[in-house]
């Protein structure tokens, strides 16, 4: 652990990204596993590795390379997590947001969140896309929060609301997008799990029940911080498999499936961040 404060540690972590690049993005993009590929999409990128940002954690997982970007893309100036760490890597809460930290401080003011995710929605398919409306924080519900602790009221207020946490016009903005390039989308609600194991049947179920389209061991501790800093959120989640949900389903999730669905959904995930970004008017 760091004897620096989060604020402290998200400062100077900015503050080797304003050394290295002339222009600094407003708007962030974080991307999920096997969506790596995404950011070879931008244009003249300024690279730094995650182990030459000071405080950040390092990735312990195949399909997440662990570097930041940043240029151009679609017309507008983003910083790119090209990888991100889990809660189930054995970091804390406080340390996986750290990169949100360090773009608040950066002055972003959009971070469009993505990742992968196991479809509870009997609906759902494989490579579908869908945009979160909302998420069930099973991890921070049960006292894993990153915003557990003092608070810092530079970073943010102590009791931040959740009933807008995806933001509603950048939604409308996708839903638009969407119906331009004729990709048809899903909506739901995304719940986190810690993992790493992938859930059993009865908890697909039990996540079911409780309202829950989608599952997976990411973003929401991401976006709880960037609303408690003020960033505006859009979360899209690549549904890479089907999750199971009786002994009878002849599927099994594997992280390999996961990688290999992010490939095959990719073009239509970069088609749609890149029309957002093309329509986004920073206010
Ligand atoms: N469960 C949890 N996390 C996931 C899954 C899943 O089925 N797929 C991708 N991330």
């Amino acid at each position: 652990m760091s004897d620096r404060t989060l604020w402290e540690q998200a400062q100077e972590a900015a503050a080797v990204v304003r050394s290295r690049c002339a222009v600094i993005p407003r708007i962030g993009i974080v991307l999920g596993s096997g969506l790596g590929p995404l950011a070879e999409r931008i244009s003249e990128p300024i690279i730094i590795p995650y182990d030459q940002l000071p405080h950040m954690p390092l990735s312990t997982v195949a399909g997440h390379s662990g570097r930041l970007l940043a240029g151009r893309l679609a017309g507008q100036d983003v910083l790119m997590m090209q990888g991100r760490v889990h809660y189930y890597e054995g970091y804390s809460p406080q340390q996986i947001t750290l990169p949100i930290r360090m773009m608040q401080q950066l002055g972003v003011r959009v971070v469009i969140i993505t990742n992968s995710a196991g479809g509870i929605n009997k609906a759902f398919h494989t490579g579908d896309l869908m945009l979160i409306t909302d998420h069930i924080n099973f991890v921070g519900l049960a006292g894993a929060h990153p915003l557990r602790g003092p608070n810092d009221d530079r970073l943010g207020e102590r009791f931040p609301d959740m009933s807008r946490a995806y933001d509603v016009e950048l939604l409308e903005l996708a839903r638009r997008v969407g119906r331009q390039q004729g990709i048809r989308f899903r909506e739901g609600v995304y719940a986190i799990v810690s993992g790493p194991s992938f859930e059993t049947p009865a908890e697909i179920r039990m996540l079911r029940a409780l309202g829950a389209d989608a599952v997976g061991m990411s973003t929401v501790p991401e976006v709880v911080v960037a609303r408690h800093g003020g960033i505006r959120v859009l979360g899209i989640s690549l549904i890479s498999n089907e999750t199971v949900d009786s002994f009878e389903a002849a599927a099994q999730p594997s992280h390999a499936e996961v990688l290999e669905a992010g490939q095959a959904s990719l073009p239509r995930l970069e088609s749609l961040i890149e029309g957002v970004l093309q329509q986004l008017i920073l206010n």
